[in-house]
């Protein structure tokens, strides 16, 4: 199938070269001429395993390009998909300006029947909206009805640095539409993947991802909350956690306590549907919890260094992970860019070391911290980043963090004490080794 994706973010890019490796021919669009630039070179701006050589293979096989030009793209395709950020505006609302300029350039691009899809994470009866929109824009004469439109919710559930998999090998794929028409082709466009489908009405299916969203960020609340009841108790949170998830309708994801959640989703996603719940005359204190457990976690982390250190004020830390998780450069609503701040706030120094996510770290904390640039240190690997420190902290679970030579570590930092930020150290081990260790409710 011909098929559109306006947005080539991080939801459109993995969308459009995932649909192209299935065979259908993908006009991708972004109205930002340098990223439409690099991708037409097959450089992807984004750190996401696989992608890049997915995008390049499709673009070599002529089933995927890119464009500046909504048009021309909308004009080629049966399915649009609109895969626009819905960034937090200053209220904590979802800003939904970006799509709804795309609906209408949309509507003025029409030469035959389309099926515009909401994949962005949108508010319950956005679809409604975009549907509105369209059907005034013809009702006024603007444009000439040609063969009409449908509109459906199909919310992506993808994770940062497993999307392409996520994608390939979805837990369920979600139809939201009451068109007979649009319920075929959607049916017809994933067949492939061989995943259970959800078919509901729209709304259902907008709702179906803003809950989902939600429901894991609280998972992850609670066990944090859960693991400030074992620091206080002495009792292990991974032993907690493994207990606790082995009865099947709790389940073992989701369930790791660390410095809380961050990334362009969980954070945008509760407070959306915190307004959004608002605007509808519902008070959702449990989610408003969830927000507030998370944003304490980071004061949690903070204590324990305290606690190895003393006062943190001329302090040299050294910071292991600036993404928001593994795999991924991604640092948007990253704890530890967070945490960085809250040290430099108490005069520490930072030596950062992260596999992908120092360049953009570096230019995000010289924006938000001009005054701290000379109090941090980019640092090439673990080790150097450990030169000198009074304390190391963990602040993202890289995978190359679990593997590396301790006996070294130990030689090269002035004090040989860790902060376990995502407990990926096993905590008798590292006392048996000579350090002073503190995990997240780990005894
Ligand atoms: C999330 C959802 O998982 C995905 O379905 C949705 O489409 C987009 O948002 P993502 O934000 O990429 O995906 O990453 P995810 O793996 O969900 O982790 C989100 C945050 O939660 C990260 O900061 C991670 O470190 C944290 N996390 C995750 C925990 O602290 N503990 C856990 O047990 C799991």
């Amino acid at each position: 199938m011909n098929i559109c994706i306006i947005g080539t973010g991080y939801v459109g890019l993995v969308t459009g070269a995932c649909f192209a490796d299935l065979g259908n021919r993908v006009f991708c669009v972004d109205s930002d001429r340098k990223k439409i630039d690099s991708l037409k070179r097959g450089v992807v701006p984004i750190y996401e395993p696989g992608l890049e050589e997915m995008v390049r293979g499709n673009m070599k096989k002529g089933r995927l390009s890119f464009s500046t030009n909504i048009k021309e793209s909308v004009k080629k395709s049966t399915i649009i998909f609109i895969c626009v950020g819905t960034p937090s505006a200053e209220s904590g609302e979802p800003d939904l300006t970006a799509l709804e300029a795309v609906a209408r350039e949309i509507a003025k691009s029409m030469n035959s029947y389309k099926l515009i899809v909401e994949k962005s994470t949108v508010p319950v009866e956005t679809g409604e909206w975009v549907k509105r929109t369209i059907d005034t824009l013809f009702a006024s004469g603007a444009k000439k009805r040609e063969g009409g439109f449908d509109v459906a919710s199909n919310p992506e559930f993808l994770r940062e640095g497993s999307a392409i998999k996520d994608f390939k090998h979805p837990d369920r794929i979600v139809i939201g539409t009451g068109s007979e028409k649009a319920k075929k082709i959607l049916l017809e466009l994933y067949k492939p993947l061989k995943a259970p489908i959800v078919v509901t009405d729209i709304k259902s299916a907008e709702i179906i991802k803003h809950a989902s969203n939600s429901f894991l960020s609280m998972k992850i609340s609670f066990i944090n909350a859960i693991s400030v009841v074992c620091d206080k108790t002495g009792a292990d949170i991974k032993k907690v956690a493994r207990g606790m998830g082995m009865d099947k309708r709790i389940g073992t994801s989701f369930l790791e306590a660390g410095i809380g959640f961050g990334g362009s989703c969980f954070p945008k996603d509760l407070d959306a549907f915190i307004h959004i719940a608002d605007r509808l005359g519902y008070n959702f204190s449990l989610l408003r919890e969830v927000k507030k457990i998370n944003s304490e976690q980071k004061n949690v982390l903070i204590h324990k260094i305290s606690q190895l250190v003393w006062n943190i004020a001329g302090k040299t830390i050294g910071v292991f992970g600036l993404s928001f998780k593994p795999d991924t450069d991604d640092i948007r609503n990253s704890p530890p860019i967070d945490i960085i701040r809250m040290l430099f706030a108490r005069g520490a120094k930072i030596r950062a070391y992260d596999p992908k996510a120092a360049q953009k770290s570096r230019d995000t904390l010289a924006r938000l911290c001009p005054g701290k640039k000379k109090e941090i240190v980019y640092c090439k690997d673990a080790y150097d980043a450990a030169k000198g420190c009074d304390c190391l902290v963990v602040l993202t679970d890289w995978n190359e963090f679990k593997e590396l030579d301790f006996a070294k570590l130990k030689k090269l930092l002035k004090n040989p004490a860790i902060v376990d930020g995502r407990n990926i150290y096993d905590p008798e081990m590292m006392k048996k080794m000579g350090f002073t260790y503190i995990g997240i409710g780990r005894r």
